[in-house]
Protein backbone atom coordinates (compact mmCIF):
# COMPACT_ATOMS: atom_id res chain seq x y z
CA UNK A 1 0.00 0.00 0.00
CA UNK A 2 1.61 2.81 -1.66
CA UNK A 3 1.23 6.68 0.65
CA UNK A 4 2.25 10.31 -0.65
CA UNK A 5 3.38 12.29 2.65
CA UNK A 6 3.27 15.91 2.41
CA UNK A 7 4.66 18.22 5.11
CA UNK A 8 5.17 22.02 4.93
CA UNK A 9 4.73 22.51 8.47
CA UNK A 10 7.19 25.28 9.15
CA UNK A 11 10.02 25.70 6.64
CA UNK A 12 10.64 22.47 4.78
CA UNK A 13 8.70 21.54 1.64
CA UNK A 14 8.57 17.73 1.68
CA UNK A 15 6.85 15.02 0.10
CA UNK A 16 7.80 11.08 0.18
CA UNK A 17 6.18 7.54 -0.91
CA UNK A 18 5.80 4.91 1.81
CA UNK A 19 5.40 1.57 1.39
CA UNK A 20 3.18 0.03 4.11
CA UNK A 21 3.91 2.47 6.68
CA UNK A 22 7.05 1.41 7.12
CA UNK A 23 8.96 1.18 4.37
CA UNK A 24 10.53 4.13 2.28
CA UNK A 25 10.36 4.86 -1.51
CA UNK A 26 11.30 8.34 -1.62
CA UNK A 27 11.89 11.21 0.50
CA UNK A 28 12.19 14.93 -1.05
CA UNK A 29 13.03 17.67 1.06
CA UNK A 30 13.31 20.97 0.21
CA UNK A 31 14.86 23.08 2.92
CA UNK A 32 14.62 27.07 2.60
CA UNK A 33 17.57 27.85 5.20
CA UNK A 34 19.33 30.08 2.53
CA UNK A 35 16.07 32.22 2.40
CA UNK A 36 15.63 32.69 5.94
CA UNK A 37 19.30 32.96 7.29
CA UNK A 38 19.87 36.56 6.48
CA UNK A 39 16.69 37.57 8.95
CA UNK A 40 17.84 35.07 11.90
CA UNK A 41 14.60 33.12 11.72
CA UNK A 42 12.21 31.66 9.87
CA UNK A 43 9.67 34.66 8.42
CA UNK A 44 6.46 32.89 7.87
CA UNK A 45 4.82 34.88 4.72
CA UNK A 46 8.25 33.90 2.97
CA UNK A 47 8.14 30.45 4.06
CA UNK A 48 4.67 30.35 2.77
CA UNK A 49 5.42 31.58 -0.76
CA UNK A 50 8.42 29.31 -1.22
CA UNK A 51 5.92 26.36 -0.24
CA UNK A 52 4.25 27.68 -2.72
CA UNK A 53 6.34 27.96 -5.51
CA UNK A 54 8.43 24.08 -4.50
CA UNK A 55 5.29 21.85 -3.30
CA UNK A 56 4.70 21.11 -7.07
CA UNK A 57 8.42 20.24 -7.81
CA UNK A 58 8.81 18.24 -4.83
CA UNK A 59 5.52 16.42 -4.81
CA UNK A 60 6.62 15.30 -8.69
CA UNK A 61 10.07 14.29 -7.30
CA UNK A 62 9.00 12.09 -4.66
CA UNK A 63 6.57 10.54 -7.32
CA UNK A 64 8.95 10.48 -10.31
CA UNK A 65 11.92 9.05 -7.48
CA UNK A 66 9.60 6.11 -6.45
CA UNK A 67 8.71 5.72 -9.94
CA UNK A 68 5.22 5.47 -9.18
CA UNK A 69 1.68 7.89 -10.51
CA UNK A 70 -0.86 9.38 -8.82
CA UNK A 71 -3.11 6.60 -9.47
CA UNK A 72 -0.85 4.34 -7.49
CA UNK A 73 -1.85 5.81 -4.37
CA UNK A 74 -3.61 4.49 -1.81
CA UNK A 75 -4.26 7.96 0.00
CA UNK A 76 -2.55 11.30 0.17
CA UNK A 77 -1.73 12.07 3.96
CA UNK A 78 -1.14 15.85 4.56
CA UNK A 79 0.21 17.38 7.76
CA UNK A 80 -2.21 19.63 9.29
CA UNK A 81 -0.91 21.07 12.33
CA UNK A 82 0.48 22.41 14.53
CA UNK A 83 2.63 24.72 12.36
CA UNK A 84 2.45 28.16 10.84
CA UNK A 85 -0.69 28.01 9.61
CA UNK A 86 0.77 29.81 6.11
CA UNK A 87 2.70 27.11 5.37
CA UNK A 88 0.22 24.06 6.43
CA UNK A 89 -2.39 25.88 3.97
CA UNK A 90 -0.24 25.69 0.99
CA UNK A 91 0.33 21.52 2.20
CA UNK A 92 -3.24 21.34 3.19
CA UNK A 93 -4.40 22.80 -0.18
CA UNK A 94 -2.29 21.22 -2.33
CA UNK A 95 -3.61 17.52 -0.98
CA UNK A 96 -7.14 18.41 -0.80
CA UNK A 97 -7.01 19.34 -4.69
CA UNK A 98 -5.12 16.05 -5.42
CA UNK A 99 -7.46 13.88 -3.68
CA UNK A 100 -10.28 15.74 -4.88
CA UNK A 101 -8.85 15.51 -8.53
CA UNK A 102 -7.88 12.51 -9.00
CA UNK A 103 -10.37 10.89 -6.37
CA UNK A 104 -7.74 9.78 -3.58
CA UNK A 105 -8.42 9.51 0.13
CA UNK A 106 -6.86 12.11 1.98
CA UNK A 107 -5.84 11.99 5.56
CA UNK A 108 -4.49 14.11 8.07
CA UNK A 109 -1.56 14.02 10.17
CA UNK A 110 -0.43 15.74 13.26
CA UNK A 111 3.18 17.07 13.06
CA UNK A 112 4.23 15.65 16.30
CA UNK A 113 2.42 12.15 16.00
CA UNK A 114 4.47 12.25 12.74
CA UNK A 115 7.57 12.79 14.43
CA UNK A 116 6.80 9.97 16.62
CA UNK A 117 6.15 7.80 14.00
CA UNK A 118 9.69 8.27 12.21
CA UNK A 119 10.68 5.40 14.56
CA UNK A 120 8.78 3.12 12.83
CA UNK A 121 10.76 3.50 8.90
CA UNK A 122 13.75 1.88 10.48
CA UNK A 123 15.00 -0.99 11.96
CA UNK A 124 14.35 -2.32 14.96
CA UNK A 125 10.96 -1.09 15.51
CA UNK A 126 9.97 0.17 19.00
CA UNK A 127 7.03 -1.99 20.00
CA UNK A 128 4.14 -0.87 22.42
CA UNK A 129 3.72 1.03 24.40
CA UNK A 130 6.70 3.56 25.13
CA UNK A 131 7.99 7.03 26.09
CA UNK A 132 8.42 9.82 23.04
CA UNK A 133 10.33 12.49 24.02
CA UNK A 134 9.49 14.65 21.31
CA UNK A 135 12.56 17.86 20.75
CA UNK A 136 11.70 20.42 17.81
CA UNK A 137 11.75 24.34 17.36
CA UNK A 138 8.71 24.29 18.54
CA UNK A 139 8.01 21.56 21.04
CA UNK A 140 9.57 19.93 23.81
CA UNK A 141 7.09 16.77 25.64
CA UNK A 142 7.66 13.52 26.81
CA UNK A 143 4.55 11.48 25.68
CA UNK A 144 3.39 7.93 27.09
CA UNK A 145 2.75 5.92 23.75
CA UNK A 146 0.20 2.85 24.29
CA UNK A 147 -0.64 2.57 20.59
CA UNK A 148 -1.39 4.16 17.85
CA UNK A 149 -3.79 7.11 18.75
CA UNK A 150 -3.23 6.71 22.29
CA UNK A 151 -0.80 9.54 23.55
CA UNK A 152 -0.92 10.65 26.98
CA UNK A 153 1.45 14.16 27.54
CA UNK A 154 3.89 13.62 30.72
CA UNK A 155 5.44 17.13 30.60
CA UNK A 156 6.18 19.47 28.39
CA UNK A 157 8.01 22.88 27.92
CA UNK A 158 6.21 26.17 29.61
CA UNK A 159 8.33 28.76 27.72
CA UNK A 160 11.08 28.16 24.63
CA UNK A 161 11.15 24.94 23.31
CA UNK A 162 14.67 23.17 23.45
CA UNK A 163 15.02 23.78 19.17
CA UNK A 164 14.18 27.24 19.67
CA UNK A 165 16.74 27.50 22.74
CA UNK A 166 19.27 26.66 20.26
CA UNK A 167 18.27 29.09 17.39
CA UNK A 168 18.05 31.60 19.69
CA UNK A 169 21.13 31.40 21.57
CA UNK A 170 23.14 30.80 18.09
CA UNK A 171 21.68 34.25 17.40
CA UNK A 172 22.72 35.64 20.59
CA UNK A 173 26.61 34.53 19.70
CA UNK A 174 26.23 35.72 16.70
CA UNK A 175 26.60 32.38 14.74
CA UNK A 176 23.71 32.40 12.36
CA UNK A 177 20.70 30.13 11.56
CA UNK A 178 19.82 27.26 12.61
CA UNK A 179 21.42 27.54 15.57
CA UNK A 180 21.13 23.51 16.17
CA UNK A 181 23.19 22.07 13.75
CA UNK A 182 25.74 24.98 14.13
CA UNK A 183 26.23 24.91 17.82
CA UNK A 184 26.40 20.56 17.80
CA UNK A 185 29.44 21.04 15.48
CA UNK A 186 31.17 23.88 17.49
CA UNK A 187 30.12 22.14 20.65
CA UNK A 188 32.44 19.47 19.92
CA UNK A 189 35.62 22.09 19.92
CA UNK A 190 34.69 23.66 23.88
CA UNK A 191 34.89 22.52 27.46
CA UNK A 192 30.92 21.81 28.38
CA UNK A 193 31.96 22.65 32.23
CA UNK A 194 33.32 25.87 31.30
CA UNK A 195 30.55 27.75 32.58
CA UNK A 196 28.32 26.32 34.72
CA UNK A 197 24.81 27.44 33.02
CA UNK A 198 21.65 27.10 35.11
CA UNK A 199 19.24 23.75 34.55
CA UNK A 200 15.81 24.39 35.48
CA UNK A 201 15.09 20.93 36.75
CA UNK A 202 11.53 21.22 37.82
CA UNK A 203 11.45 18.76 40.78
CA UNK A 204 7.84 18.66 40.99
CA UNK A 205 7.10 17.77 37.42
CA UNK A 206 7.99 16.30 33.91
CA UNK A 207 7.93 19.79 32.64
CA UNK A 208 10.30 21.33 31.15
CA UNK A 209 11.79 25.40 30.65
CA UNK A 210 14.43 26.79 28.88
CA UNK A 211 14.21 30.59 28.98
CA UNK A 212 15.87 31.05 32.15
CA UNK A 213 19.28 29.16 30.14
CA UNK A 214 18.88 31.38 27.43
CA UNK A 215 18.83 34.15 29.63
CA UNK A 216 21.71 33.09 31.63
CA UNK A 217 23.91 33.23 28.33
CA UNK A 218 22.70 36.38 27.29
CA UNK A 219 23.54 38.06 31.45
CA UNK A 220 27.14 35.69 30.57
CA UNK A 221 27.90 37.86 27.37
CA UNK A 222 26.76 41.25 29.19
CA UNK A 223 28.78 41.06 32.43
CA UNK A 224 31.97 38.66 31.36
CA UNK A 225 34.68 41.19 31.08
CA UNK A 226 35.79 41.71 27.43
CA UNK A 227 32.64 39.65 26.27
CA UNK A 228 30.48 42.65 25.60
CA UNK A 229 29.98 43.07 22.03
CA UNK A 230 28.50 39.58 20.93
CA UNK A 231 27.61 40.93 17.32
CA UNK A 232 31.65 40.76 16.93
CA UNK A 233 31.98 37.21 17.41
CA UNK A 234 31.00 34.73 14.37
CA UNK A 235 32.19 31.56 13.41
CA UNK A 236 35.25 33.01 11.60
CA UNK A 237 36.53 34.21 14.83
CA UNK A 238 37.15 30.64 15.91
CA UNK A 239 37.32 31.50 19.46
CA UNK A 240 37.69 29.03 22.00
CA UNK A 241 35.98 30.87 24.00
CA UNK A 242 32.68 30.61 21.55
CA UNK A 243 33.26 26.57 21.55
CA UNK A 244 33.19 26.74 25.47
CA UNK A 245 30.06 28.90 25.54
CA UNK A 246 28.15 26.69 23.15
CA UNK A 247 29.74 23.26 24.79
CA UNK A 248 28.25 24.59 27.90
CA UNK A 249 25.10 25.87 27.28
CA UNK A 250 24.65 22.32 24.74
CA UNK A 251 25.67 20.25 27.96
CA UNK A 252 23.01 22.46 30.16
CA UNK A 253 20.13 22.01 27.98
CA UNK A 254 21.47 18.13 27.36
CA UNK A 255 21.81 17.13 30.93
CA UNK A 256 17.07 18.76 31.88
CA UNK A 257 16.32 16.49 29.02
CA UNK A 258 18.96 13.36 30.13
CA UNK A 259 17.78 13.73 33.46
CA UNK A 260 14.30 14.35 33.17
CA UNK A 261 13.63 11.55 30.57
CA UNK A 262 14.96 9.26 32.69
CA UNK A 263 12.82 10.26 36.19
CA UNK A 264 9.86 9.81 33.45
CA UNK A 265 10.86 6.06 32.11
CA UNK A 266 11.11 5.27 35.92
CA UNK A 267 7.83 7.18 36.85
CA UNK A 268 5.94 5.43 34.12
CA UNK A 269 7.90 1.78 34.38
CA UNK A 270 8.53 2.48 30.65
CA UNK A 271 11.04 0.36 29.46
CA UNK A 272 11.58 1.69 26.01
CA UNK A 273 12.30 5.61 24.71
CA UNK A 274 11.20 6.76 21.28
CA UNK A 275 13.95 10.15 21.03
CA UNK A 276 12.50 12.40 18.04
CA UNK A 277 12.15 16.01 16.59
CA UNK A 278 14.91 18.03 15.15
CA UNK A 279 17.12 18.30 18.53
CA UNK A 280 17.03 14.78 18.01
CA UNK A 281 19.67 15.17 15.26
CA UNK A 282 22.37 16.34 18.12
CA UNK A 283 24.79 14.43 17.89
CA UNK A 284 25.39 14.89 21.46
CA UNK A 285 21.91 14.24 22.59
CA UNK A 286 22.29 10.56 21.11
CA UNK A 287 25.50 9.76 22.80
CA UNK A 288 23.95 10.81 26.03
CA UNK A 289 20.63 9.28 25.54
CA UNK A 290 22.47 6.20 23.89
CA UNK A 291 24.57 6.22 27.46
CA UNK A 292 21.94 6.63 30.09
CA UNK A 293 19.91 3.70 28.83
CA UNK A 294 23.02 1.39 28.11
CA UNK A 295 23.35 1.85 31.81
CA UNK A 296 19.66 1.91 33.07
CA UNK A 297 18.28 -0.77 31.36
CA UNK A 298 16.35 1.61 28.79
CA UNK A 299 15.92 0.21 25.23
CA UNK A 300 16.50 3.58 23.30
CA UNK A 301 15.07 4.09 19.18
CA UNK A 302 15.97 6.82 17.19
CA UNK A 303 15.59 7.94 13.71
CA UNK A 304 18.39 8.47 11.55
CA UNK A 305 19.71 12.31 11.18
CA UNK A 306 17.47 13.05 7.95
CA UNK A 307 14.29 11.51 10.10
CA UNK A 308 14.33 13.83 13.22
CA UNK A 309 14.10 16.68 11.02
CA UNK A 310 10.86 17.49 9.36
CA UNK A 311 10.54 14.93 6.11
CA UNK A 312 6.90 13.87 5.03
CA UNK A 313 8.04 10.47 5.19
CA UNK A 314 6.98 10.29 9.17
CA UNK A 315 3.69 12.02 8.11
CA UNK A 316 3.21 9.16 5.48
CA UNK A 317 4.44 6.55 7.81
CA UNK A 318 1.83 7.60 10.77
CA UNK A 319 -0.81 8.36 8.08
CA UNK A 320 -0.79 4.55 7.27
CA UNK A 321 -2.53 4.10 10.47
CA UNK A 322 -4.68 6.74 10.20
CA UNK A 323 -6.41 5.10 6.63
CA UNK A 324 -6.34 1.77 7.73
CA UNK A 325 -8.18 3.40 10.60
CA UNK A 326 -10.47 4.73 8.51
CA UNK A 327 -9.71 8.27 9.61
CA UNK A 328 -10.29 10.19 6.19
CA UNK A 329 -10.44 13.84 5.99
CA UNK A 330 -13.04 15.37 3.35
CA UNK A 331 -12.72 18.75 1.55
CA UNK A 332 -13.29 20.79 4.68
CA UNK A 333 -9.87 20.09 6.65
CA UNK A 334 -8.01 22.61 7.63
CA UNK A 335 -4.73 23.53 8.71
CA UNK A 336 -4.53 24.19 12.68
CA UNK A 337 -1.27 26.18 14.32
CA UNK A 338 -1.79 24.84 17.35
CA UNK A 339 -2.80 21.52 17.88
CA UNK A 340 -2.15 19.27 20.68
CA UNK A 341 -1.48 15.67 20.21
CA UNK A 342 -3.35 14.60 23.49
O1 LIG B 1 11.60 19.03 13.89
P1 LIG B 1 12.20 20.22 13.23
O2 LIG B 1 12.95 20.00 11.94
O3 LIG B 1 11.13 21.32 12.97
C1 LIG B 1 10.12 21.59 13.91
O4 LIG B 1 9.13 20.81 13.94
O5 LIG B 1 10.33 22.55 14.68
O6 LIG B 1 13.18 20.89 14.31
C2 LIG B 1 13.89 22.05 13.99
C3 LIG B 1 14.72 22.42 15.21
C4 LIG B 1 15.46 23.75 15.05
O7 LIG B 1 15.29 24.51 16.22
C5 LIG B 1 16.91 23.32 14.87
O8 LIG B 1 17.84 24.28 15.36
C6 LIG B 1 16.94 22.05 15.70
O9 LIG B 1 15.72 21.42 15.44
N1 LIG B 1 18.04 21.17 15.29
C7 LIG B 1 19.06 20.83 16.13
C8 LIG B 1 19.94 20.05 15.36
N2 LIG B 1 19.43 19.94 14.08
C9 LIG B 1 18.26 20.63 14.08
N3 LIG B 1 19.28 21.12 17.42
C10 LIG B 1 20.40 20.64 17.98
N4 LIG B 1 21.31 19.92 17.29
C11 LIG B 1 21.12 19.58 16.01
N5 LIG B 1 22.04 18.85 15.34
ZN1 LIG C 1 9.06 19.06 13.26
Amino acid sequence: MLILGIDTSCDDTSASVVEDGSRIISNIVSNQTEIHKKYGGIVPELASRRHIEMIWPVAGEALRTAGVTLEDLACIAVCHGPGLIGSLLVGCSFAKALCYSKGIPCVAVNHLEGHIFASFLEEPKPDFPFLALVVSGGHTSIYKVAGFGEYQELGRTRDDAAGEAYDKVSKLLGLGYPGGPIIDNLAREGNPASIGFPRAYLPESLDFSFSGLKTAVLNYLRTTEGRGNTTARGPETGTPELADIAASFQAAIIDVLVRKTERALKQEQAGRLVLSGGVAANRELRRRMTEMGNEKGFEVFMPSLSLCTDNAAMIAAAGYHHFKAGHFAGPDLNPVAYLPLS
